[in-house]
């Protein structure tokens, strides 16, 4: 558990522990700070022993910030050596741990363009917004995911954070080898026809498979249309999100014929009952849906022409 950390720093006067506290919110590089004032400080200076009336800032955020907030509180502060250190969270709260992820998402995706520049520079021009790295590791069992799938058509109006987002679709489509390139879900011949679109609150979105990111492609609600697609199942309405999986037949017939359409309908069933059970085993729930008009979903999604949607998959925290 050492990808959370608290940071100290303690600073000359309440005013400058609020600005700095501020400044690195705003630029979300941590989640939270506690400022505590009126904190007695003794300690050596300069050869002597000194003491001092301090305010202490006490931070939460990701391990991969430290540079970046550490950087940036000297630039902001006012002592000539400044205490700046980190110290592991060695253990806490899920949902806690989750919302710090989540609430410093965006400089993930700046710092992960700092790593790889060339990347950054595309990200940029398609405006790409990068997904958090998926878990490998959860709480429930695949035996309890699968005895706990059920297909849910009611959904509370809460939305989906990054990391749920980022979870479904690595566990639907996400690259599981580096190396080959190969995804959680099976594909005859490794030829991956798929292509996977969400359809959320704030816009329609492609699934980048090898950035493990997302695409916009239509800024705008558009779940209501969805519905009117899906031979008015108005419960599609409701979900904060809908995964719908294209297939792009070309990619197999080239190797399989007439083989092609069966081995594309198979491997939509394992991407999608991949994303269910993902589902279960984030407290979330879904259901299939493959009543839809083809040609108003891709109207819809403004899919190229190649581009069959296959799959419908609506997915949110359960209204019991
Ligand atoms: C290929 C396929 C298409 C489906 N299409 C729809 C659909 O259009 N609307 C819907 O409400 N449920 C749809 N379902 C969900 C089934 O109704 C559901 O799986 C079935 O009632 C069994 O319930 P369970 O999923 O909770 O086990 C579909 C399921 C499959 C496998």
């Amino acid at each position: 558990m050492t990808e959370y950390i608290v940071v100290f720093v303690t600073c000359g006067s309440k005013k400058e522990a609020t600005v700095i506290a501020k400044k690195l919110l705003s630029e979300k590089l941590i989640a939270c700070a506690n400022i505590t004032t009126d904190v007695k400080s003794l300690f050596w200076w300069k050869g002597k022993l000194d003491s001092a009336r301090e305010s202490l800032i006490t931070m939460k955020t990701l391990k991969v910030n430290f540079s970046k907030v550490e950087k940036r509180v000297r630039q902001l502060h006012s002592y000539e050596v400044a205490e700046i250190i980190a110290v592991p969270i060695i253990s806490g709260s899920r949902d806690y741990l989750k919302w710090i992820k989540g609430s410093v998402f965006f400089i993930l995706c700046v710092l992960c363009c700092l790593i790889v520049p060339s990347e950054a520079q595309e990200m940029k021009t398609k405006k790409e917004i990068a997904l958090p790295l998926p878990d490998l590791k959860g709480e429930m069992s695949v035996e309890e995911s699968i005895s706990g799938r059920r297909s849910v058509r009611a959904f509370k109006l809460q939305d989906l954070t990054p990391e749920e987002v980022s979870q479904l679709l690595w566990a639907c489509q996400g690259i599981t080898d580096k190396e080959t390139g190969h995804r959680a879900a099976p594909s005859a011949g490794a030829l991956y026809p798929l292509e996977a679109y969400v359809v959320k609150m704030d816009g329609i979105f492609h699934y980048n498979v090898e950035n493990h990111s997302l695409e916009p492609v239509i800024e705008k609600d558009e779940r209501k249309a969805l519905v009117g697609a899906a031979w008015n199942q108005g419960f599609i309405e409701g979900a904060p999100m809908t995964v719908v999986l294209c297939a792009i037949r070309s990619r197999v017939t080239s190797r399989y014929g007439a083989k092609a359409d069966m081995y594309i309908n198979m491997e939509a069933g394992h991407a999608a009952q991949n994303l269910h059970l993902q589902a279960v085993a984030l407290g979330l729930a879904s259901v299939p849906v493959g009543a839809f008009d083809v040609d108003a979903i891709r109207k819809i999604l403004d899919l190229p022409e190649d581009y069959e949607p296959v799959y419908l998959i609506p997915v949110g925290y359960p209204r019991q």
